[in-house]
């Protein structure tokens, strides 16, 4: 399969607007409002073993977003479930063990103007593209993260395309030779990273920030279903930096990142190098709970 970039390969075929094509024929117009002002949403969705994991809760969110700004959303979920499928299909991904589907609603295309077009149909657009597991070392040992200022605008629960923002703390990270950016807000307390949601195992108890303008993560969800049952402590309630740092452990939640700890903040260690033996459970149940055979049951106790 052609490299497309970054070093990146495939997709063979993507989606767009009602029609499975080549990824090097997949054009949208000059004028399309995603291109022009970010005015669309997104959602990512991993595939294990051929099986969405935690679809429902996706696409509640997906629709969420849609109505967060007042994008009607012509499809239906059953619709999208079945793109994917056939994405599974024409690329040869029906049984990976990792697949990611991107997919992204626009307001459509029309002359620039930013108030909403009359009669423009939505544009829709999909990927599947074959997962990469983080590797072993650093799903063990962790990764750098630094923190930045969180600059984004105040409704950061819905998965808009407008990531400026996120661009620019994850390139801040890149560039200080770290993974992530965890964003800060005044007072040292931490939202969530640049794409991914933030996690401390404090005296044992599982803490993170609680749902006031951070992304709902499913993975976060599912991580939080998942200490509920092991009859874990368990904080949703504002995170410091400070608090971070002293943790037993901490660690970044997300659909491609899973449960990744945290080994350093802004170039300190965190946890004195040791790995909470909470954060061991969490990242063996989240293993099952996801592994082929498609039981995200857990993630269907608690709705967002
Ligand atoms: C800002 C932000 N927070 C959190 C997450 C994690 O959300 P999820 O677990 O649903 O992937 C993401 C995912 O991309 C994100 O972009």
């Amino acid at each position: 399969m052609a490299e497309v970039g970054n070093g990146v390969h495939g997709p063979g075929t993507v989606y767009l607007n009602g029609e499975f094509v080549p990824y090097s024929e997949a054009k949208v117009p000059a004028e399309d409002r995603g291109y022009l002002f970010g005015d669309g949403i997104y959602e990512v969705v991993r595939f294990y073993a051929g099986q969405p994991f935690g679809w429902e809760e996706h696409m509640d969110r997906w629709e969420r977003s849609a109505a967060g700004i007042r994008l009607e959303l012509p499809w239906r979920r059953e619709d999208l479930l079945q793109i994917a499928r056939e994405l599974q299909r024409r690329n040869g991904l029906e049984s990976a063990p990792l697949a990611d589907f991107y997919l992204q609603a626009t307001r459509g295309a029309a002359p620039r103007s930013h108030a909403f077009p009359a009669g423009v149909r939505p544009s829709l657009f999909a990927l599947l593209r074959e997962g990469q597991a983080h590797p072993e070392a650093e799903r063990q040992e962790g990764v750098a993260v630094i923190t930045v200022p969180d600059e984004r605008w105040g409704r950061c629960d819905l998965k808009t395309l407008n990531l400026l923002p996120n661009v620019l703390a994850k390139q801040r990270a890149k560039d200080a030779g770290a993974y992530e950016a965890l964003l800060v807000r005044s007072g040292g307390y931490v939202s969530e990273g640049s794409s991914s949601n933030v996690f401390a195992i404090i005296h044992g108890a599982v803490v993170t920030p609680p749902l006031q303008n951070i992304l709902p993560g499913i993975t976060r969800l599912t991580v939080l279903n998942i200490a509920r049952r092991l009859r874990l402590p368990v904080y949703e309630r504002p995170l410091t930096v400070g608090e971070i740092l002293r943790a037993e452990s901490a660690f970044l939640t997300g659909t491609t990142t899973e449960i990744l700890p945290i080994r350093t903040l802004d170039g300190e260690a965190v946890g004195e190098g040791r790995r909470s033996p909470v954060l061991d459970q969490l990242q063996k149940e989240f293993a099952q709970v996801t592994g082929a055979g498609g039981g995200d049951t857990l993630c269907r106790t608690e709705r967002i």
